[in-house]
């Protein structure tokens, strides 16, 4: 099914300034965007780690609210970076940058963290309504395993891949 953009007003816009890098175009307020689609998967990080946390006692209300978030945030930030911010980061790259293949592990994360999300999705959905915690540790693996590797994720991309960004839109501007 085709995916659409629903969250991100620097694409939603037809009158968004953009910069154009090595042929590739980028909006000039890709960066922030971006920073600012981070902080909202931070929060939903925070917020899933207090769900472990407080296991097997759990807010059944924050559950369901928490689940309603994850695929949504996931699918228009994945969409954001894959559209807008990974062409010019590689069209930014130089050849011996290029061969790490950075941006090709971070688009399998994005693809891994989509199904990972989906069945954490699927197991607070089920509490929030009401079914019993069988095995909280196990839940709670799960739920670690899961915030860990977005953490992960965004600490690579804030370490490599936004500052590039940033000083691209800077030089452009
Ligand atoms: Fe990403």
């Amino acid at each position: 099914m085709k995916r659409k953009l629903q969250r991100v007003p620097s694409l939603r816009s037809r009158r968004a300034r953009t910069r154009k890098v090595s042929g590739v175009s980028i909006p000039a307020a890709s960066a922030a965007a971006m920073m600012r689609l981070h902080d909202e998967k931070l929060r939903l990080c925070e917020a899933l780690e207090s769900i472990a946390d407080t296991l097997p006692n759990v807010d059944r209300f924050s559950c369901l609210g928490t689940a309603n978030r994850i695929v949504p945030l996931l699918r228009d930030i994945h969409l954001f970076e894959e559209a807008v911010i990974f062409p010019v980061y590689e069209a930014a790259l130089t050849g011996a940058e290029a061969s790490f293949q950075s941006i090709s592990r971070l688009r399998a994360e994005h693809i891994e963290d989509e199904c990972f999300a989906d069945e954490v999705t699927e197991q607070l959905l089920g509490i929030g309504h009401g079914r019993p915690i069988g095995n909280a540790e196990a839940l709670g693996f799960m739920l670690r395993g899961f915030f860990e590797s977005l953490r992960r994720h965004i600490a690579f991309e804030r370490e490599h891949v936004l500052p590039r960004i940033i000083s691209i839109v800077d030089a452009h501007s």
